[in-house]
């Protein structure tokens, strides 16, 4: 090996501008929009927590230069995407949704959980967690995308969804990679991804509950119920995806959305090559 190794995906540098953002830019539904904004607001300091994952174990990569150059490249996707996550809460705050007390929330409860966690256990929430959003822009890529009115935060979505792909395996490989596919990596790897996936869906539902009140809509059932049918239409979807994690032999790249995130790359317009 040279020093010439090159990452296997680009880091692309990002500066949407959301201040023509409507108040409901998802299927023009207050639910499905603060569903999306809340999760959103898990992710600046969420994303922040897996690239500390993954740099306090990266050390000991350093032999393996392609995972090296795969982990600089995801350090960069990923501190690009909370980034442009916080922008976009900036902008939410005219419609009196403060996005940023849930992002303080969230980076609270992380960092209370990286303080207890050993460095093996944190990687493997970033793993896990890895796995939940590659199921989930998957979705976003092959359709969610449509009900997104507002041109800006549909390729906000649409991105990030492109960028999750490319990295889906990175933490996941550094993983394999110190401590193997044996038995002993197995039972943290799927206890640790059903604890973070529990968490992340009370998270996001009751941030979600929490943006509604805010915006005082938390008794609009007529939305809540339409939130319900998009929700079980897609977790229909998401299920079998998210119980391939708990396969002996996972691995991220077992599934190949590259004809996907091409299309999708078009659609928005992110037609550079690295
Ligand atoms: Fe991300
Ligand atoms: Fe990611």
């Amino acid at each position: 090996m040279t020093g010439e190794t090159r990452a296997s995906f680009p880091v692309r540098r990002m500066d949407y501008d959301f201040s023509d953002m409507p108040r409901y830019w998802c299927d023009n539904e207050p639910s499905q929009t603060h569903y999306f904004t809340g999760l959103s607001t898990l992710f600046p300091e969420g994303e922040s927590f897996f690239v500390r994952s993954v740099r306090a174990l990266r050390p000991r990569a350093k032999a393996n230069q392609q995972l090296d150059r795969d982990i600089g490249a995801f350090i960069g996707q990923e501190a690009m995407h909370s980034k442009e996550h916080h922008a976009f809460h900036e902008s939410a705050k005219r419609y009196g949704l403060n996005p940023e007390l849930l992002e303080n929330a969230t980076g609270i409860i992380l960092k209370g959980v990286e303080s207890l966690f050993p460095k093996k256990w944190n990687l493997l929430i970033t793993a896990g967690l890895e796995h939940y959003t590659a199921v989930l822009v998957t979705s976003m890529m092959r359709g969610i995308h449509e009900q997104m009115e507002d041109e800006t935060i549909r390729n906000l979505w649409l991105w990030h969804s492109i960028e999750e792909t490319e990295h889906k395996a990175v933490a996941y490989d550094l993983y394999q990679y110190l401590y193997g596919n044996g038995l002993g990596a197995y039972i943290p790897r799927v206890s640790i991804f059903t604890l973070s996936v529990a968490l992340v869906i009370v998270a996001s539902t009751l941030y979600q509950m929490v943006l509604m009140k805010r915006d005082k809509q938390l008794f609009n059932l007529k939305s809540w119920l339409k939130f319900g049918v998009f929700a079980a239409k897609h977790y229909r979807v998401f299920i079998p995806q998210f119980l391939a994690y708990y396969r002996f032999s996972f691995h991220p790249n077992d599934t190949d959305e590259s004809a996907l995130v091409e299309r999708t790359r078009l659609l928005i317009g992110l037609d550079e090559k690295h």
